[in-house]
């Protein structure tokens, strides 16, 4: 909430000032001065190197028998996808008794959303616009991975995207520079919590630096060319972000920006990040993506692409293994200087001491507090908590939901009413399908034995047998309510999962018409990654839930929000589409010069379908509705040091107590250069009672009205500025005021 950044930046600021920490800091430089002093060029050159010791969905491993020689040697500076007390304790062991220095490695894990206790998908947190929980589910996962070994997260991925057909939409908080940027600095809390050195903290990495969300057509890894000032504007605000919340690592993406590959990019790295922004942690490549540069073409071979890699400030390698093979020899012919390999390994080691595992390696390996904490009670509600506030009502007609809990008989049709796997999404990390409470059970739960409950699967998500339609259709008949349990399986989404087509996939939506077409209640339960085209369903099916991949609490919180024990309040972060084609779509585009008006021949448009989205940014409905009164400025001209202070009236005419996120976008109408229709820069949530009002009151100052202008310097332009209020992206009141 806007409300809680100015604490958390505050937070952040009094940290690095705070006269302990900058002593603690000093301290650690001066051990990590220290080591370095004794390590040879071997040595220094190992703790750059990553190996990883299993399979991992991205591609074959590398490892090579000797690799443990290598780490005996202290010539291994981290392992991935090493999970588990006891596996992470032999390997660390190895690196501590019988190497020369004794460096402890680090452990890093793609704790995506959860550890064991799986949270909802990224996406589906992000719909809760809810920074403390968010947070709150990042310590959770950070407390269950620390005490299995794990110290390194990598995560959050805070890459913006404007596009469905990219099936990593799934990790990332969506489309909004402004939001993306608070929820990355909350999942960075949430990891790290209050200090590094903490049992329960982990260090987090932001990937993937940088532009890894705008990939052409969508397509995982794909080229992506795009100006320096949409970089800085639409797609950076979120890596700055959690920078500045303390993030201790970033990742390097796939992709190139503009002819440059990211993992070779100096300026990328090393003028905006290190310099510019003052980052003091370490940058890991992606999964053998030193390695790639050759295929980008800008390297001839792995020795030129480990030369191009460090030089640029990519300071540990994932994977390809070409540091290993190559830095030495380059260090002694000159072409890679020892200042870069002593800048590199000055940044892991900072690291390594910050997570206290100089003090004790062994540290984040704890059986005592692993069986006492993972799967605990506490965490559990946590995770249903947020899966419930992550559940966005895309349509109530006629009221059809809440459903009464006096009905007599639901039946549950669709392929992922009983898919336990299914509900925890991609990236589950360690996260136990068996734990899962699924639909069908979530409900049981809910009702016990009062209502008959059955359940008929219909089809599978994909292919084409209609086999059990007429079981589905005759249940539906005699059922109460009917619950379609549709979407896409959990892999559908997810790394190099994107898709042409954004329909429910199969044959789903021909069982859903026979459903329809039998007259009784139906409501559509959602299971997906990403925005899908959803035209039929919006047209013709009367309530729709958007549930996401809920995760291990799946069935409990559906069932709280299907019978009223939780009012959905959740809005989307990210747009729907029509179709396909209207893709990238989103809310703050530009104007052009021939905007569409209604009639105008000449209006930038398609002639076989509207500009306008399925569900636009910030939908969401509620079981209860909100008045919005007209918007009250306390002045209408500003000048850079002023405040503008926006207020609304929110009443709840409804039946039901219920959560509204406000949202406050802004427009700057002439600049010098072209601005978005709108930008969300403020949002609250707040609860009311029915019949309750509150005054809603928002702070825009100079700095939420910056961007980068025509000579690429951050600044706010006087002139007029329109303000908008409401309860998405396009039901808002509006007005204007002038910065002077
Ligand atoms: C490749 C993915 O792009 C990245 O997000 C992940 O962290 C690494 N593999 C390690 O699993």
């Amino acid at each position: 909430m806007k409300k809680n950044i100015i604490p958390a930046v505050l937070l952040t600021i009094m940290i690095a000032c705070n006269p302990k920490h900058a002593d603690k800091d000093a301290m650690i430089d001066k051990k990590v001065d220290s080591v370095l002093s004794k390590m040879t060029l071997e040595e220094k050159i190992g703790q750059m190197n990553q190996y990883s010791v299993q399979w991992n969905p991205t591609g074959p491993v590398s490892i090579r028998k000797n690799d443990l020689d290598d780490i005996k040697h202290g010539k291994v500076g981290s392992m991935l996808n090493c999970t588990g007390i006891e596996y992470a304790t032999r390997y660390q062991k190895m690196a501590v008794d019988s190497s020369r220095l004794h460096i402890p490695m680090i452990f890093g894990y793609d704790v995506i959303h959860g550890y064991k206790t799986t949270f909802p998908i990224p996406l589906a947190t992000a719909c809760s616009w809810d920074m403390e929980l968010i947070e709150k589910g990042e310590r959770v996962s950070a407390t269950e991975a620390a005490a299995d070994g794990v110290n390194w997260t990598f995560a959050p991925m805070v890459d913006i995207a404007h596009d469905a057909r990219w099936g990593r939409v799934i990790e990332g908080a969506g489309e909004d520079p402004f939001l993306g940027s608070q929820i990355a600095a909350a999942r960075v809390r949430g990891f790290q919590g209050k200090d590094l050195a903490d049992t329960n903290s982990i260090v987090a990495c932001i990937k993937h630096f940088a532009a890894y969300g705008a990939p052409e057509g969508g397509r995982d890894y794909n080229t992506v060319d795009m100006s320096e000032r949409m970089l800085r504007e639409i797609y950076l605000p979120p890596y700055k972000a959690a920078v500045d919340a303390g993030a201790g690592t970033v990742m390097s993406s796939f992709n190139e920006i503009s002819g440059i590959p990211t993992t070779s990019d100096k300026w990328l790295l090393t003028d905006l990040l290190k310099k510019e922004w003052g980052f003091k942690g370490f940058v890991v490549s992606d999964w053998g993506s030193v390695g790639e540069i050759i295929n980008h073409g800008v390297a001839e071979n792995r020795e030129e692409a480990a030369m191009l890699s460090a030089n640029a400030g990519l300071d540990m390698e994932m994977e390809s293994g070409t540091y290993r093979d190559y830095l030495a020899i380059l260090v002694k012919s000159g072409k890679v200087s020892e200042h870069v390999i002593d800048d590199a390994v000055r940044r892991i080691l900072r690291i390594k001491f910050k997570l206290g595992l100089f003090d004790n390696p062994y540290r984040f390996m704890n059986p005592e507090r692993k069986k006492k904490i993972i799967f605990c009670k506490e965490h559990l509600e946590v995770a249903r908590d947020a899966a419930r506030k992550s559940i966005v009502l895309l349509k109530n007609d006629k009221s059809l939901l809440p459903l009464s809990k006096k009905i007599k008989s639901i039946v549950v049709i669709g392929p992922l009413g009983e898919s336990a796997r299914d509900m925890l999404g991609n990236w589950e990390a360690s996260g136990d399908p068996s734990r899962v409470i699924t639909l069908v059970a979530g409900l049981q739960n809910n009702l016990g034995n009062k209502v008959k409950i059955k359940y008929i699967k219909g089809c599978d998500v994909k292919g084409n047998n209609k086999a059990e339609f007429p079981q589905a259709i005759a249940a539906a008949r005699k059922a109460d309510v009917v619950l379609l349990a549709m979407g896409e399986k959990a892999s559908m989404s997810g790394e190099n999962q994107s898709r042409a087509f954004l329909n429910i996939p199969g044959v789903q939506e021909d069982l859903m018409k026979k459903i329809v077409e039998t007259g009784k209640p139906v409501v559509l339960l959602l299971f997906n990654g990403r925005p899908l085209t959803i035209n039929w369903e919006k047209e013709n099916i009367p309530a729709i839930l958007e549930c996401w991949f809920p995760g291990i609490e799946a069935g409990n919180a559906i069932a709280d929000v299907l019978f009223g024990d939780y009012n959905p309040s959740a809005k989307l972060v990210i747009t729907f589409p029509y179709t396909v084609g209207q893709v990238p779509i989103y809310y703050n585009h530009k104007n052009s010069g021939k905007p569409y008006i209604k009639g105008f021949q000449w209006g930038s448009r398609y002639n076989d379908v509207t500009n306008e989205p399925l569900y636009c940014f910030g939908y969401g409905l509620s079981y209860t509705h909100f008045d919005y009164s007209g918007i009250t400025l306390r002045d209408t001209v500003i000048s850079m040091k002023d405040t503008l202070q926006v207020s609304v009236e929110i009443k709840n005419t409804g039946h039901y107590e219920g959560e509204e996120i406000a949202q406050l976008y802004i427009r700057d109408l002439v600049a010098s250069v072209t601005r978005p229709v709108k930008e969300l820069k403020g949002f609250q949530k707040i609860m009311l009672k029915p019949g309750e009002s509150k005054h809603v009151k928002f702070a825009v100052t100079e700095n939420d009205l910056r961007f980068w202008n025509k000579d690429m310097k951050f600044v706010a332009e006087p002139g007029k500025f329109q303000v908008f209020v409401g309860t998405n992206s396009q039901n808002v009141k509006e007005s204007e005021f002038w910065l002077k």
